[in-house]
């Protein structure tokens, strides 16, 4: 089993990677608390045992359940069961559950802890890590929300065997991403090893810039590159009408990015086919859906968090690497858009 660290001064927390890291859960618990509320769905089916006293409190499925009246029933319940501040909440399942247990555990009492049981891939290597929590709205995905730090992440390969086979290749499309920030030889690595990687790669941008807060103040490097292929995949989201799980928006996303960025002369026709590479070594797909509305995606990533100053703003690919470019004109988007259809 590996046990890396997320640097983060006093608030710095262990994340356990490994077959049955799920049984070392009672051991990252806060010392005194005496109450655990485990939250989780009816199908993730992970069972744990906090070594406290434990009540399991099931939310639905999918990103209708990641809602404020979702966080509502949840914060009635830890009240109803006399959860205090001292005690934990422990979200066991994929980036729904942990984005909305995540975020009932900062506002309930103002904040209590929480110990993360990622049990999707995507989860496992990126969505448990870091701190981001939230919820919906029907203007938007992920607009309310805050940075709450777990108190540890345990990202247990075995449980990923019962994982459906498209959320399996969901998470490698977000798996595929970290390729471009620094992970070698992603694809070849057995599974664990792998997600370990993608987990110390996170982990060393949301310690550098944990508020990502870095290119707001004019930065470079900082965790919004963790963003890299998002713009696209959130717009594809938002749109809602396209069937697509978040990693594989995430994989056309990158795509769309290495088109993006040759078009704007920042890399060229090698590079685009080293992305293709990692995601169809992936088996994910790289075009667009059919019949996809581009003025409107187009509308949609114009409103990304992101583009603080307005016009579109992207991370991409360029001679130093990854960065933010601001106020790319509208025509070379369409075109890299039409380029994957
Ligand atoms: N906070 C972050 O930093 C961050 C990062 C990336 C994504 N996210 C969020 O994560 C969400 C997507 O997460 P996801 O892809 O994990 O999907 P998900 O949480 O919806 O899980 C996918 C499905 O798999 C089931 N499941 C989970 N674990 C299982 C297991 N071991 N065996 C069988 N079934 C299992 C779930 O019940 C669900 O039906 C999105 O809402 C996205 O916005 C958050």
């Amino acid at each position: 089993m590996k046990r890396i660290s997320l640097e983060l001064g006093e608030r710095s927390y262990p994340v356990l990677v490994g077959p049955g890291a799920r049984h070392e859960l009672a051991s990252l618990l806060p010392r005194g608390s005496k109450k655990s509320a485990v939250v989780t769905q009816a199908g993730v089916g992970v069972e744990v045992d906090t070594g406290r006293e434990q009540r399991v409190f099931m939310i639905g499925e999918g990103e209708e359940a990641k809602s404020l009246s979702t966080v509502e029933q949840l914060c009635r319940g830890f009240a109803e069961f006399r959860l205090t501040r001292a005690d934990v909440v422990v979200g066991v399942g994929g980036g729904v559950v942990t984005d909305v247990a995540g975020f009932a555990a900062a506002v309930y009492h103002r904040g209590v802890a929480v110990v993360h049981v990622a049990t999707t891939l995507l989860g496992q290597v990126d969505a448990a890590i870091g701190g981001k929590t939230g919820v919906n709205l029907p203007e938007g995905k992920n607009l309310v929300g805050a940075f709450w730090q777990p108190a540890g992440v345990i990202c247990d390969t075995e449980v990923l065997s019962t994982l459906p086979p498209r959320e399996y290749k969901s998470g490698l499309g977000e798996m595929a991403k970290y390729a471009f920030l620094g992970v070698a030889d992603l694809a070849e690595l057995p599974l664990e090893e792998a997600v370990a990687r993608c987990v110390e790669c996170k982990a060393r941008f949301v310690s550098a810039d944990p508020h990502e807060l870095s290119d707001l103040a004019g930065g470079k490097g900082g965790r919004v590159l963790l963003n890299y292929g998002h713009t696209l995949a959130h717009a594809l989201e938002t749109v809602g009408h396209y069937d697509l799980r978040h990693g594989e928006a995430v994989a056309v996303g990158l795509i769309f990015a290495a088109h993006l960025a040759r078009r704007l002369g920042r890399v060229g026709d090698e590079r685009v086919g080293e992305h293709q590479a990692v995601v169809s070594s992936y088996g994910l797909a790289s075009r667009l859906p059919a019949g996809v509305n581009v003025g409107e995606l187009v509308d949609v990533m114009g409103r990304d968090k992101k583009a603080t100053g307005g016009g579109l703003t992207f991370v991409l690919d360029g001679p130093r690497g990854l960065e933010v470019v601001r106020s790319v004109p509208v025509d070379d988007v369409m075109a890299a858009l039409s380029e994957l259809q």
